[in-house]
């Protein structure tokens, strides 16, 4: 096995050594109390794949490590549970967890509209990642469930991936969001030392799923496409095409013109697009540009990020602002 950890290291000493692999061990079900075993003995007594459990705790210490090498110890079945059990931590346990701790850290009171937009955005978001989770366990481990059976389905691994509704990308790009938001806008009523407290934890929440997405894309995926050539070698049937977004760019500048900033009051407002190109009296497809634009240069992309920039820069009265 390369990697720093090996199974003749004591558990306790990897914790240690790395308080992250605690979420790793209970990731894979492995319960505290382990004494002095050694991660073999542990991994054994709690029916965990050893080389599996210390593929993951090596590539976690260490993400750059070459893959081709990791691909040959995981066991596809042990990855997926462990990746599920993900899935069930952040989606049932961590995020309203930290809900919960915003609630407490800004005025959710109707008369604090920002922390009304934050809690919204938030939410947003929440349920972007839960999304993406929940197509994950349903659509993209049985894929993945089908090729251990020896069965090629009429789409690929990567058409099946790339279907998410949101991506690795968007779903960093908007933690990254939210917590700019706060930072920057956030009005000094809050209780900053709660606030502060929340911030750490969405910092914490944003660095283990850059992990996990950054585990999916790599090591998952690299053994998922080796056994798909694998399955497709002995005898596939259809194999779909992966379709790939095109980037389109624009050229703009980075201040935002009158128009984009019509378009955010409209948006702040609760209008549709449709609604926004009709009062002003501009194409839809103009306004999708103005508002792609508007997410590359502000780096917001959602409704309640939009409108909280909307009243803290004065383009809109609280009054106007369909919440
Ligand atoms: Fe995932
Ligand atoms: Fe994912």
């Amino acid at each position: 096995m390369i990697g720093k950890y090996h199974g003749t290291d004591l558990m306790i000493d990897v914790i240690g050594d790395d308080y992250r692999m605690l979420q790793v061990i209970s990731r894979f079900g492995i319960t505290l109390g382990f004494g002095d075993q050694t991660v073999a003995e542990t991994c054994k007594s709690a029916g965990v794949d050893l080389e599996t459990f210390l593929t993951i705790v090596n590539y976690l210490k260490d993400i750059h490590a070459p893959i081709n090498k990791l691909v040959e110890h995981v066991n596809l079945r042990a990855i997926m549970l462990y990746l599920t059990n993900s899935h069930t931590y952040f989606v049932d346990y961590k995020l309203p967890a930290v809900r919960r701790k915003l609630i407490e850290a800004i005025d959710c009171s109707a008369r604090n509209q920002i922390a009304f937009l934050i809690l919204k955005f938030y939410d947003e978001y929440a349920e972007d990642v839960s999304r993406h989770m929940e197509y994950e366990n349903k659509h993209v481990h049985p894929h993945v469930e089908n090729l251990l059976r020896g069965k090629l389905t009429s789409e690929s691994f990567n058409t099946v991936v790339n279907q998410h509704s949101r991506n690795h990308a968007s779903i960093e790009k908007s933690i990254s969001e939210l917590k700019n938001i706060i930072i920057k806008y956030y009005p000094s009523d809050a209780n900053a030392q709660l606030l502060n407290d929340v911030l750490m934890d969405i910092y914490m929440v944003e660095e283990d799923l850059l992990t996990h997405c950054h585990l999916e894309d790599t090591l998952f995926a690299a053994c998922v496409r080796k056994l798909e050539e694998e399955v497709r070698k002995h005898g596939g049937e259809v194999v779909a095409e992966n379709q790939q977004d095109k980037d389109v760019r624009i050229n703009s500048t980075e201040e935002l013109s009158e128009r984009e900033k019509e378009v955010i009051r409209l948006v702040a407002m609760g209008l549709a697009n449709k609604e926004i190109a009709e009062k002003m009296f501009i194409a839809v497809n103009t306004v999708m540009t103005h508002r792609r634009n508007i997410s590359r240069k502000l780096e917001i992309h959602s409704p309640a990020g939009l409108t909280i920039y909307a009243i803290v820069n004065g383009l809109i009265r609280l009054e106007d602002v369909k919440l």
